[in-house]
């Protein structure tokens, strides 16, 4: 088997690098993973991936004034010189434009945490409990031009709770984004994605057997009254 060459692209904490990291040290994993690049020189991932003894870059985007070109350019080049044949989005803040895209087709992946198409850009938690969804979650999408827009590969659902603040609900979806980023990137880089449309069908995929309701059916029966 041949490993597909992938590099992760970060800007910060690098809690899902981590989590493809440690897949990838499957010699079985289909992806193994040649660099990670932040565009922030201080990104905490950076230092984890250095201790994992992966190769890592920094281009840093102030570096270019606002020449998105120039800044992509300097990207792909690190890419090429790693050999990259797969880039993985792993919370990396930074838009990227058109020509991009489309020379990474089908072969640049990202995780977004919210249901997708709901709560596309940021703050998706805030605003999934201003909205009062009771159903939330993760998206592993293939990358498009338009801003969190591209074939699903995976998605993870979590109940909200009535309780939940956008700190407990990110930690809830934040331990599904880790169980499907992995399983999503071998598929592709193991070329068991078609891209049929604008849709994406993992071959050879399980579908789970339960459905997720929350709250539970019958919650709704009336408080037993006190005795007496
Ligand atoms: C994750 O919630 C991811 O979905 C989003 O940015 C966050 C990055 O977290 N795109 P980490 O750096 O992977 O810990």
């Amino acid at each position: 088997m041949t490993r597909r060459p992938t590099a992760i692209l970060i800007s910060g904490r690098g809690s899902n690098m981590a989590a493809l990291l440690a897949a990838a040290r499957d010699p079985s994993y289909p992806a193994r993973i040649v660099l990670v690049l932040s565009n922030r020189p201080d990104a905490a991932g950076l230092e984890r991936a250095r201790q994992a003894g992966v190769p890592i870059a920094v281009v840093d985007h102030r570096a270019f004034r606002g020449d998105r070109a120039a800044f992509e350019a300097a990207v792909d080049a690190e890419l090429a010189a790693a050999g990259a044949e797969i880039v993985a989005l792993a919370g990396f803040l930074r838009v990227l434009t058109e020509g991009f895209v489309a020379r990474w087709q089908d072969r640049l992946v990202n995780i977004h945490p919210s249901l997708l198409p709901a709560f596309k850009g940021l703050d998706t938690h805030a605003r999934a409990l201003a909205a009062g969804v009771k159903i939330h979650g993760c998206t592993v999408h293939l990358v498009r031009a338009g801003v969190d827009e591209g074939p699903i590969l995976a998605q993870a659902a979590v109940p909200v709770l009535p309780d939940d603040t956008e700190a407990t609900l990110a930690a809830r979806v934040l331990e599904q984004e880790h169980r499907i980023y992995p399983p999503a990137l071998a598929a592709l880089a193991a070329g068991r994605v078609r891209v049929e449309g604008g849709r994406a069908v993992i071959l050879g995929a399980r579908a789970p057997g339960a459905a997720l309701a929350n709250p539970l059916p019958g919650f709704a029966a009336p408080p037993t009254p006190p005795p007496g």
